[in-house]
């Protein structure tokens, strides 16, 4: 299942991301590929290692956590620190799967990828071409959101970031290990929560129908959890 997540970050937000990765020096977006995805990976990125890569990502971090809809979609576990990339005029990252498992920059922890995060800092009509194009069972999907928003995938699809033609994409990537391992549960576990918060504002909270649900979920998530 795909969420498109809005506003994980404001305006000011991105305005201040923008200013500060427009000060340091980026890399060649090969150093955090895999052998394959090498291959066709044209992009820059700010150093795993930077100061500011850090700074940026805790922002981020500290965002999603108080994010109602990003945390019913993912069910995070845990999170790998956002990196940042940049692709400019002609540059692109064919189709390719991201790895399985990835360790933490910095520690001996290591993280299974279950869901894949795009960051969006760039406004769509800042460029053309650069869409994620993300295959899953019912086709290919384009997508290219507002600066701040955040598209969340199941990292066993296939996908690709098409050639800029003209303009620049910033973006900011990263990686979640979910409590919840199965995608269709976990798309499950969303559906029966959205439902629940709808029904807790036309019902109120002390319903007897919201407690009985409200406690399916959490029986679910007893039942499904790895920690
Ligand atoms: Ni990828």
């Amino acid at each position: 299942m795909i969420h498109h997540i809005p506003n994980i970050l404001s305006p000011e937000q991105v305005r201040y991301f923008r200013e500060e990765m427009s000060k340091v020096d980026w890399v060649n977006g090969k150093v955090t590929a895999g052998t394959l995805s090498a291959t066709v990976k044209h992009n820059q990125q700010l150093s795993n290692d930077h100061p500011l890569t850090k700074h940026l990502g805790d922002i981020i971090l500290e965002s999603l956590g108080q994010h109602p809809l990003f945390l019913s979609a993912a069910i995070p576990l845990d999170i790998i620190p956002p990196l940042f990339n940049r692709y400019e005029q002609h540059q692109s990252f064919g189709f390719h799967v991201d790895n399985s498992i990835r360790r933490v920059q910095g520690s001996q922890e290591r993280l299974r990828t279950d869901l894949s995060c795009t960051l969006f800092l760039s406004d769509p009509h800042e460029y053309d071409g650069g869409e994620l194009v993300i295959e899953d069972t019912y086709g290919y999907h384009e997508v290219k959101l507002p600066a701040g928003d955040l598209i969340l995938y199941p990292s066993t699809s296939l996908h690709e970031v098409t050639s800029i033609q003209s303009g620049c994409r910033l973006a900011s990537f990263f990686w979640i290990q979910s409590m919840i391992r199965d995608d269709s549960n976990r798309h499950m576990l969303f559906t029966l929560d959205q439902s629940i918060q709808q029904l807790r504002m036309e019902l109120g909270d002390q319903h007897e129908q919201v407690i009985k649900l409200t406690s399916l979920y959490h029986n679910l998530i007893r039942k499904w959890a790895e920690l």
